[in-house]
């Protein structure tokens, strides 16, 4: 995301910082329609990234990309829409903008309070029959919806994409679901968003002392701290800058112990 909306970097900084993440073994890249200024360049993170996997002279086969749908951006404001009609159309449309023949994993972006549940996830259902997608998930769900979405696609729900962070806690309940029902949970904005990654070492007294005694950066303890909670944690660090991402990714191999986990989850 913070490679397409407002204050995003040059083309070939952004598309560097993503070469960089696939050159530090990431397999999973978040995206969705709507990261862009507004409608007039809609798509642009999805078109960004499809050139990027393209012009990557490693091997990035094996790489998932995740897409959004069912948000839009007239005049740069985040505007929903989840009529099946409309989800229907923008899948048909991420789809040709990734260049792919199905989108590997689509997801409901919101609930839109002018459209039932069951209508918008019953497209993914659609979508899902007709071969434009893979895998479905939903975004911005509590545990109802999670529930019935999962009913609704016959307990084919992989993932869920919520807001989760050391700041940002409120959807614990809906990480403790997904685990028991061994669907993806993908915290987004992890690292508390962009402008607040920094804070980390700040506010959160806790993770800078754990980072301090492995020597490493607060963020990383953060998303070591998440993974640490659940095997079906997976989360999706946004970055503007290739120095960002390389950190994040040694998260993965960050072993904490149960002492700091603990200490970390009680901050
Ligand atoms: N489903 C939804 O409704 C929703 C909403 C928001 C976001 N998302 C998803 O979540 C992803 C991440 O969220 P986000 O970008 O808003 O917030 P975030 O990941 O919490 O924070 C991003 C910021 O953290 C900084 N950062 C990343 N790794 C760092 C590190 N190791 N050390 C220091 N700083 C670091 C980056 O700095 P630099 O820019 O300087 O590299 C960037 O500005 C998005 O890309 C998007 O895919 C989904």
């Amino acid at each position: 995301m913070p490679l397409s909306i407002d204050g995003r970097p040059d083309e070939a900084r952004a598309v560097a910082t993503i070469h960089r993440a696939l050159d530090a073994g990431v397999t999973f890249i978040d995206t969705a329609d709507c990261y862009c200024l507004d409608d007039s360049d809609f798509g642009h993170n999805e078109r960004l990234i499809a050139g990027a996997l393209a012009s990557y002279e490693g091997d990035a086969s094996g790489v998932l990309v995740a897409t959004k749908g069912g948000l839009t951006r007239p005049g740069g404001a985040w505007v929903p829409n989840g009529t099946p009609e409309h989800l229907i159309a923008a899948a048909e449309a991420s789809r040709d903008r990734l260049e792919v023949e199905s989108i590997g994993l689509y997801q409901f972006h919101r609930p839109d309070p002018k459209v039932p549940y069951t209508e918008s996830v019953g497209a993914l259902l659609h979508l899902l029959e007709d071969g434009v997608i893979e895998m479905a998930g939903i975004s911005n769900a509590d545990p109802d919806q999670i529930q019935e979405a999962n009913e609704i696609l016959g307990g084919r729900l992989v993932s869920v994409q919520n807001r989760f962070s050391p700041s940002y806690r409120s959807s614990l309940a809906e990480l403790r679901l997904c685990a028991d029902l061994g669907i993806a949970f993908l915290p987004w904005s992890p690292l508390g968003g962009i402008g607040r990654a920094a804070d980390l070492g700040g506010a959160m007294g806790a993770f800078q002392e754990v980072a301090d005694a492995h020597d490493v950066s607060p963020q990383q303890v953060a998303l070591a701290w998440e993974l640490a909670l659940a095997p079906i944690v997976i989360p999706i660090p946004g970055a503007s800058r290739p120095e960002s991402i390389e950190d994040s990714v040694r998260a993965a191999t960050l072993q904490l112990t149960e002492d700091e986990v603990g200490r970390l989850s009680a901050a």
